[in-house]
């Protein structure tokens, strides 16, 4: 196993690379001159790297250097050296999130301190090894799930799979072993957005995650972050359900559920706080979905609706409106004559052409609510008549679709933009000079409020 390390200072380098010739003969310490050195080597692929070790005196700074070096690594164990007491002040803030055995020491150096540190790392990497197994399976035997659905779980029946390509999967859950949601962020960090299953277990799998998600609503928790974090992962459930399956009762429950969280939430808040603590993380259908409805929330407060009716009509209609798309990026379009619409495949365009009318079936079976599916039919329309499917425009759209299309039209905008004042109201005055007409009006003095 190879170990690097960062630092600029010869003796450093001579005295680490002591202790790991008499202490830890079965791993090889490399080192460089220079920080760019180290990183050439990571780089070349060579070899891969498990352990770093980062010196705190190099001039570099070290956030920027962790950060590249946890990439470089993909989250492996890292250790900071510190010859000074004085460098504690330079360790990253998100140090130990990211590795639990990501530790640092200090001079005075004590080698058995040294030697926990690198045998709790090394226990690490061992135990990812023996979780990790490369398998074969049918591609078409399995299915892919969101890893976002994998938060409130800490074991699972069966094993859960990373594709790696021509049928080899990685097996990173096994069947009846714990897990910890550590885990499950190293995958997110390294990038990964689905995971697969055997096919039979789908159901079983979204059933559970539906019982998990009651159970952590019914708990209340008071974090807000958390809270949005488990409506997406509901409505993520939620799209995969309706997709794979159908409509439910189970699944029209917890989308009740979710839309009673965002009123019960927006109640001591505003629209710039939820920014503030929302957790966007690629800015897809189900997180999208979340904070539309919460626009439409602070919508409906700003027009100054005092019925229930109309709060629940366009929280419902915000989780399932593209419940019909399978292809992410679709939703990112506002319109068929986007000029994007063409890396689309044919079949796509023509489902895509659809999915308001699918999704608008799909809300007939919540008969507690009447009215969303036209909401949802019409959730494409736009105010000069350009939109789909009927090419209505700002004064024959009902005012209640109005708001979620301008709520819809606002998330798919404020995905793209870094969130900051300056990007929030370029969008906003964008907007007023397409929303400002008709049924829009209203709705739109709402948005303009809001922030
Ligand atoms: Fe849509």
């Amino acid at each position: 196993m190879r170990v690097i390390l960062f630092s600029e200072d010869s003796e450093t380098r001579k005295l680490i690379s002591g202790v790991f010739l008499t202490n830890f003969k079965k791993l090889t310490l490399e080192t460089g001159d220079t920080v760019k050195e180290c990183i050439d080597k990571m780089l070349c692929g060579e070899y891969q790297y498990k352990i770093a070790i980062i010196d705190l005196s190099i001039k570099q700074s070290i956030d920027e250097l962790f950060e590249e070096v946890t990439d470089l690594l993909e989250d492996f164990p890292i250790i900071l050296w510190g010859d000074h007491l004085s460098a504690k002040n330079r360790i990253p803030q998100n140090f130990t999130n990211i590795n639990p055995t990501n530790a640092s020491i200090f001079a005075p150096f004590s080698l058995n301190n040294f030697a926990i540190i690198i045998k709790q790392a090394l226990a690490w990497i061992q135990d990812l090894e023996d979780r990790e197994k490369t398998v074969e399976l049918d591609k078409d035997e399995c299915v892919a799930v969101k890893i976002k659905n994998f938060y409130r779980f800490e074991e699972m029946d069966y094993d859960v799979y990373l594709e790696k390509g021509d049928d080899k999967f990685l097996r990173i859950i096994t069947k009846g072993e714990a897990f910890n949601q550590a885990l499950i962020q190293r995958y997110v960090r390294l990038g990964t957005k689905e995971l697969y299953l055997q096919k039979e277990m789908r159901v079983k799998f979204l059933d559970k995650t539906i019982d998990n998600l009651f159970i952590f609503f019914t708990e209340e928790s008071d974090e807000n972050r958390v809270i949005y974090q488990a409506q997406v992962g509901a409505a993520c459930v939620v799209h995969e359900y309706i997709r794979t399956i159908g409509i439910c009762e189970k699944v029209i429950r917890l989308c009740e559920k979710i839309v009673a969280v965002t009123n019960e939430v927006y109640k001591n808040l505003n629209m710039i706080r939820v920014l503030k603590d929302f957790p966007l993380v690629d800015g897809d259908i189900s997180e999208q979905s979340i904070l539309a409805s919460y626009v439409c929330e602070g919508l409906v407060r700003g027009i100054g609706w005092s019925s229930d009716l109309s709060r629940v009509k366009l929280g419902l209609a915000s989780i399932i409106h593209d419940c019909a798309l399978e292809n992410g990026e679709l939703q990112k379009l506002v319109s068929i004559k986007d000029p994007s619409i063409i890396k689309f495949t044919e079949e796509e365009i023509r489902r895509y052409i659809k999915h308001p009318k699918i999704a608008a079936e799909v809300s007939k079976h919540f008969t507690n609510h009447s009215e969303i599916d036209f909401v949802i039919a019409q959730h494409h329309e736009l105010p000069n008549g350009k939109g789909f499917p009927e090419g209505l425009n700002a004064h024959q759209i009902p005012q209640l679709s109005c708001v979620f299309i301008l709520a819809n039209n606002f998330v798919k905008e404020l995905v793209n933009c870094s969130w900051t004042a300056v990007g929030i109201h370029s969008i906003i005055r964008t907007f007023k000079e397409r929303y400002d007409t008709g049924n829009f009006k209203d709705p739109m003095k709402a948005l303009e409020k809001l922030f």
